[in-house]
């Protein structure tokens, strides 16, 4: 399955490294949509999938943990930031779209931006990303979607990146698509290929208009946030649960579950990651406490490990 060609054409670049110290660090809340959270250890921003070995290579040599940001949406990070390397991918943004429906894109590209281009040259299929604000290769790695399908659906294949540097090409079977899981979830994606189908621009257009008309009714999406908070346990709505279990607009500090949505927390400004755990913990507990269900996070958090 392993795959060298075509890619690795494109790299050329030495990994723009940037270490940095406790005191200068940027904090990962820019980096979010979330917008909390201090910052890593080392942020590395490479401009290809060369780079992107190199900066494992680098952690590893190091024993250091290393972890990946898209565009920090499916994201809370810890007031204390993280250990180890961070690897921003938004540099790996390149994007070929043929007629015939294949569609190339680097991990780095938004999916608006995926989704905006596509539609322009006629092909559709990508409803599932209406107002995800995603890149594709965090979209692809979560299987990421909704009433309107999920984004693992289109892919054809993932050119991905393993612990020791190896590159792998996964067809889709490989993929292991499930509800927001994938076996991608070790490995550094860094291109994803699509299957798009042609569709009628117009008709496609007014969908995607409406599905984001619909959307913004339901879920805040003009305040900073995380996206769903919990996974829908057993085909429910956790943000139903959430609702029914009377938490809707309950604050902390600057952070506030969501008014319009239960499974979202919003940041109103100067939230802190803390404030944000905060209401998850009063999330699960009345929501165990009222329905008897046990919530999963769908975001990942990430911490500094204790040392
Ligand atoms: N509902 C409430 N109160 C709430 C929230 C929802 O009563 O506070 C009700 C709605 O009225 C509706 C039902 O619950 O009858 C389902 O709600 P919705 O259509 O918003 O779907 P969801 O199951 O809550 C899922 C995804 C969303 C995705 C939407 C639409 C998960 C965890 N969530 O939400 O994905 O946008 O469907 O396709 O799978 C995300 O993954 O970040 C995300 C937001």
């Amino acid at each position: 399955m392993i795959s060298r060609t075509d890619f690795e054409l494109s790299i050329d670049r030495p990994l723009p490294r940037r270490r940095a110290t406790v005191a200068d660090a940027p904090a990962l809340s820019a980096l979010t949509t979330l917008g909390v959270g201090g910052p890593a250890d080392v942020l590395c921003r490479p401009a290809d999938a060369r780079g992107v070995r190199r900066a494992l290579a680098a952690a590893r040599a190091e024993g250091s943990r290393w972890r990946v940001i898209g565009r920090g949406s499916n994201l809370v990070v810890d007031d204390a930031g993280v250990d180890g390397w961070v690897l921003d991918l938004r540099r790996l943004r390149a994007l070929v779209v043929q007629d015939d429906g294949r569609v190339v894109a680097g991990a780095g590209l938004p999916t608006a931006t995926l989704l905006g281009e596509t539609r322009r040259r006629g092909l559709g299929g990508l409803e599932c990303l209406v107002g995800y604000p995603a890149t594709v290769g965090g979209a692809v790695r979560m299987n990421a979607g909704g009433r309107w399908g999920v984004v693992g659906a289109r892919v054809a294949s993932v050119v991905a990146i393993d612990r020791v540097g190896n590159v792998h090409t996964f067809d889709r079977a490989a993929c292991r698509f499930g509800y927001r899981t994938s076996a991608l979830a070790d490995h550094v994606i860094v291109e994803v290929h699509l299957r798009l189908p042609r569709v009628d621009g117009v008709a496609y257009r007014r969908a995607v208009e409406e599905i984001h008309r619909e959307k913004a009714s339901r879920q805040p999406l003009c305040l900073p946030s995380a996206g769903c908070m919990f996974r829908n346990p057993d085909g429910i709505s956790a943000g139903l649960l959430v609702d029914r279990a009377g938490l809707k607009g309950r604050r902390r500090g600057g952070a506030q579950i969501s008014e319009v949505h239960g499974n979202f927390v919003v940041n109103r400004g100067g939230a802190t990651a803390s404030d944000v755990l905060g209401l998850v913990d009063d999330a699960r507990s009345a929501v165990a406490r009222v329905h008897g269900v046990d919530l999963t996070l769908e975001v990942e958090i990430w911490r500094r490990r204790a040392t």
